[in-house]
């Protein structure tokens, strides 16, 4: 792996300001990086004194032991050690952010799903009050699993800090920008972006311009990490410096502050009276990192058929059973379309995984009515599903000459578990209540004659 460094770029808050952003390119690389000069000690982790009287701390993402290829931790040197960012922990309640197991008597997740696009109301909301649970998988006490949210936020978070000890969140804007303040430094996104927050990571979250709106998906599993390639090779799907994580950045903020903590499902806050975000310097390869989609370089077909929707993974957080991922995120961007004699859509199918969809701008070419920007869809294990009729005719008829699909950007959220509906996704969001129609009026073409039809 490279170390970057990148004292040339150094951030420093002061004491009343806000943080800004600068970047270090690459994926899962050994970085390096300090706001202020000499904070970071070379040659060991944790001297007898640290410069600057910060505490040297590590903050491990995987198990001391785990292989190297996938050992994640960082070194932070903080202005105070985490213990002193966190007091008595009191329970509150957030109803809307669920866990699994959330499996509710009497509601049913069989089914092919839909959603419009979720509304602001109007209701002043943040990342921990706007954020609304839809589904979810597995059971974040075993760390295994995930679910699906969409957040909803108008305002900043004024000192107040987040952190989740249930996963890491991969974050996909739709409407809006935000700033993710955190103990490594300062990630901006927008749609066409995403984020990620690693677990046990604190941060605030700023609206950068708003309301803002977005998918999350909650991985209670093993960390997100690039697909191997195969065949394919060395190049094109996710490059690794399309990756970028920050540079360190930091608060030396005195003021009444509140942490909420996500922890095996619920939620508490503990008072401290300073800001959290007071690492100066780290090294290390457990840190938060952001991703321009359109730097995807989609892979294909160049003479027939419709590959795996497998060929379009960004990011693959795996289970214990090699190739059945606990999460895959797969994009579906523009691209060309140039395969002969070929049904061009995604087939129909039936999949073990279970695959909740989200639109983030334009027409996905599967389903050209009803799933609008901001939309969701969910196909749960071993359900059918496929193109609506509209896709199929104009499939089925269309010239195949060389199409380019433009102005479209969709994802997937895939899991190996079954999803559940939570009351918010069943009762009160938009379900379109009648998805099923879209496929009703694929009629019985066969009549025992031969022929193409
Ligand atoms: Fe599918």
């Amino acid at each position: 792996m490279n170390t970057q460094r990148s004292s040339d770029a150094l951030v420093r808050a002061p004491s009343n300001g806000s943080i800004t952003p600068g970047y270090m390119p690459g994926f899962g690389n050994d970085f390096e990086t300090e706001a202020l000069p000499g904070a970071l000690p070379q040659g060991q982790n944790s001297p007898q004194k640290c410069g600057y009287g910060l505490y040297a701390e590590q903050l491990s993402g995987t198990a001391f032991t785990a292989p190297r290829g996938q050992n994640e931790r960082s070194w932070c040197y903080r202005i105070r050690p985490s213990v002193r960012h966190v007091n008595a922990f009191t329970p509150i309640e957030l109803p809307l952010w669920r866990s699994a197991p959330c499996l509710t008597p009497g509601l049913s997740s069989l089914g092919q799903y839909r959603w419009d696009p979720l509304e602001h109301s109007g209701e002043s909301l943040n990342w921990i009050t706007g954020m609304r649970t839809m589904t979810s998988a597995g059971d974040v006490t075993l760390q295994s699993g995930m679910a699906s949210h969409i957040y909803l936020v108008t305002h900043s978070m004024q000192d107040e800090y987040f952190f989740s000890a249930d996963g890491e969140l991969l974050v996909v804007p739709q409407e809006g920008e935000l700033r993710f303040c955190t103990e490594l430094g300062v990630i901006d996104v927008g749609p066409q972006e995403i984020a990620i927050l690693p677990r046990g990571l604190v941060y605030r979250v700023e609206v950068i311009s708003g309301p803002a709106r977005g998918f999350v998906c909650e991985n209670y599993g093993q960390k997100f990490d690039l697909p191997n390639r195969g065949p394919i090779g060395a190049n094109c799907l996710a490059n690794p410096r399309d990756f970028k994580c920050p540079v360190a950045a930091f608060e030396d903020r005195d003021a009444p502050s509140r942490v909420v903590i996500k922890w095996c499902g619920t939620f508490h806050e503990t008072w401290i009276d300073h800001s959290p975000l007071d690492v100066v310097a780290w090294h290390g390869n457990y840190c938060p990192y952001k991703y321009d989609l359109r730097t995807y370089s989609p892979v294909g077909a160049i003479l027939f058929d419709h590959p795996d929707p497998s060929i379009f993974t960004v990011l693959t957080a795996p289970s214990g059973q090699e190739g059945t991922a606990n999460i895959d995120f797969v994009l579906f961007r523009e691209r060309w379309l140039v395969a002969e004699n070929s049904f061009r859509p995604p087939w129909y199918h039936k999949n073990v995984m279970s695959e909740l969809m989200g639109n983030i701008y334009g027409v996905y070419d599967a389903k050209p009515d009803g799933f609008m920007p901001g939309s969701m869809s969910l196909h749960n294990c071993m359900l059918p599903h496929g193109p609506d009729r509209q896709a199929f005719d104009h499939a089925t008829e269309e010239a195949l000459v060389p199409e380019r699909l433009s102005e479209t950007m969709s994802f997937m959220f895939e899991t190996r578990f079954p999803q559940q509906l939570t009351p918010f996704a069943a009762q009160e969001a938009p379900m379109q209540q009648d998805y099923q129609a879209v496929w009703r009026t694929l009629e019985k073409k066969f009549d025992g004659t031969p022929g193409l039809k």
